[in-house]
Formats: C-alpha cells, sequence, structure tokens
C-alpha cells in the first residue's frame, strides 16, 4: 500500500494535521523575525513543473523551499517533452527517475496532480489544478484568517466569498477547509458564477450580507475559463460586487484577496490600501505555510 501522503487537495489532511500545520507557520514566522530558522531541508531536492502561468504560487514555493535550505529546480514547461506530445505519465515518470524529494505541480486540468501522485514516489504538491482545489492557498487564508483573531476561536466566525466562484479553485479549497474549520459560509455571486452548492448560504448581492459577516474573500473573475462571455463586462460586475470604500464604509471586517487582483473589479484601490484589507499579509503568510507543508509531507515521507 502506498502510504505516500500527497496534498492534492485540503481533504488529503485531517484536522489535526492543519493544526499542525498551522502551529509550525506560526513559528516560523516568529523564528523568521529572530533569524533563528533551521534548515531542515538541506540537501533536498524539489522539482516545480507548472503548465499553467502562475503570478506568485510558484515564487512562493520556491522562496519557502529555499528558506530551509532546500534545491530547487523549475522546469521550464514551453521547453518541456510535454508540448513535443509526451504523456503525462511519462513526464511524470522521467521526474519521479530523476528521484527528488517533492513535485510541485499547476496544471490548467482538474485532478492532474492527483493522477500524477500514482505513478511518483515522492510528495507531489498541488500549486492549483483547473478550478479544482488549491489547497496551499486555502491553508495560507486559513492561516491569515486564525492570525488575524489572534489564533483564539474562529469557529462560528462569518465569510462571505465573493466572486467567479463557479470557477474558482481557491473558493472551492477555502469551502472545504473553512467549512471544516466551522466558520459559516454565505457565498454572494451573480446566477451565471453561483455553483450549485445547496447546503450552503448563497445571496446574489453584496449589500444585505455586508452587516452579517467578520471577513470578506474577494475572488478574480476567471475569465480564461469561461467558454462564453458571461457577463457582459466587467465593468458590470464591478457595479453589482467591487469591495468598495462607499460599500464597506467603517465596518470591522477582514478583506481578503487570493491575487492577482483586477483592481477596481475585484477591490478598489481605496480598500486596497486599506489596513483591514490583508491582501499582502496573505503573500508573506503563504511562505511560511508552504514551509511548513514542504517539510511535513517530506520528512514524513522519509520518516
Ligand atoms: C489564484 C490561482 O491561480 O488559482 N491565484 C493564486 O494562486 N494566488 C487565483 C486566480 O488566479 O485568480
Amino acid at each position: 500500500m502506498n502510504l505516500m501522503k500527497h496534498l492534492t487537495s485540503t481533504e488529503d489532511l485531517s484536522l489535526s494535521e492543519v493544526e499542525a500545520i498551522l502551529d509550525r507557520t506560526r513559528r516560523f514566522k516568529n523564528n523568521f523575525k529572530d533569524n533563528s530558522i533551521q534548515r531542515t531541508l538541506k540537501d533536498r531536492l524539489i522539482i516545480t513543473i507548472f503548465f499553467e502561468n502562475s503570478t506568485r504560487t510558484r515564487s512562493s514555493f520556491e522562496v519557502a523551499a529555499k528558506r530551509l535550505g532546500a534545491e530547487v529546480v523549475s522546469l521550464d514547461v514551453s521547453k518541456s517533452s510535454t508540448s513535443k506530445g509526451e504523456t503525462l505519465y511519462d513526464t511524470a515518470s522521467n521526474l519521479d527517475a530523476m528521484m527528488p524529494d517533492a513535485i510541485i505541480v499547476r496544471h490548467k486540468d482538474s485532478g492532474v496532480p492527483k493522477i500524477l501522485s500514482n505513478y511518483i514516489s515522492c510528495p507531489i504538491l498541488n500549486a492549483g489544478d483547473g478550478s479544482h482545489a488549491h489547497p496551499s492557498q486555502a491553508l495560507l487564508d486559513l492561516f491569515t484568517i486564525k492570525e488575524h483573531f489572534n489564533f483564539g476561536e474562529i469557529r462560528g466566525k462569518r465569510i462571505a466569498i465573493v466572486g467567479d466562484i463557479k470557477n474558482s479553485r481557491v473558493a472551492n479549497s477555502n469551502i472545504e477547509l473553512l467549512g471544516r474549520m466551522g466558520l459559516d459560509i454565505t457565498l454572494v455571486a451573480p446566477p451565471h458564477f453561483m455553483p450549485k452548492r445547496p447546503s450552503l448560504k448563497q445571496s446574489h448581492a453584496l449589500e444585505p450580507i455586508l452587516d452579517e459577516v467578520d471577513i470578506i474573500m474577494s475572488l478574480r473573475t476567471q475569465i480564461e475559463r469561461h467558454s462564453n462571455a458571461t457577463y457582459a463586462s466587467l465593468k458590470d460586475y464591478a457595479r453589482d460586487f467591487c469591495i468598495t470604500k462607499d460599500r464597506i464604509g467603517d465596518r470591522d471586517i477582514l478583506l481578503l484577496h487570493p491575487g492577482p487582483v483586477n483592481r477596481n473589479i475585484d477591490i478598489d484601490d481605496e480598500m486596497l490600501s486599506d489596513p483591514r484589507c490583508k491582501v499582502l499579509t496573505q503573500v508573506q503568510n503563504g511562505v511560511f505555510v508552504r514551509m511548513s507543508i514542504l517539510e511535513k509531507l517530506i520528512l514524513d515521507s522519509q520518516a
């Protein structure tokens, strides 16, 4: 039986594993401040293979690996053999034959990391697959939420996930993980961006829920995943769903966004520079969370 632990979706982690990753993340963040991070992945080799563009997830994983002393090899997919017709299976087997300690993969198709995990003898980390899952993003969002509440109780905290939820792997992973952590989730989107999730509260407008939430997670409209134009224009979407200073006023909320932000479509300039908006804190926490994930998966697999 293959006991190798992969991270293809948040469901791969039990709640106690999630808590352990978050505790470790907190320690990494504190250790970073006093310059005392141990290089626990020294001499380990990690391969990143991104079949789809990435703004920050790839660099975040690479920085995380290097902070722990690991070496990173990044495959340039445009030059790799997959574009010459090699099957995914063959690409995976070839990477595996080089005996890396972990492989980080992003792909435009849902399910690819899971499939690869069947053929690979080191941990596979999903850095985003289609509209399916983005587990490290959900873990860093959860960490940022916990930090905001001073690592106290977050069960029952109310979060609105706003935007193109249907096409968002970030939303999927957050719904799974935050739901399991006991957060009270409301989905806010126009009908064509709303997934079929009968068990969750839904709203087709932002205003009615603003007084009902502690956290707003705004998402980017996933234009590249739309098969046909679904909203008349991004401007029309922004008119109804952009998180603006005018709408939020002085409410006490935490504002999150996974990036990349469409300025003045998802969130307006004023809210982006407002201290309640923690987009850059999310990016900073992302490195510490990924250090924690890499360390756990690699060291557990070699124990
Ligand atoms: C997201 C992604 O690529 O899934 N970005 C990220 O990883 N931080 C979200 C997006 O592209 O909108």
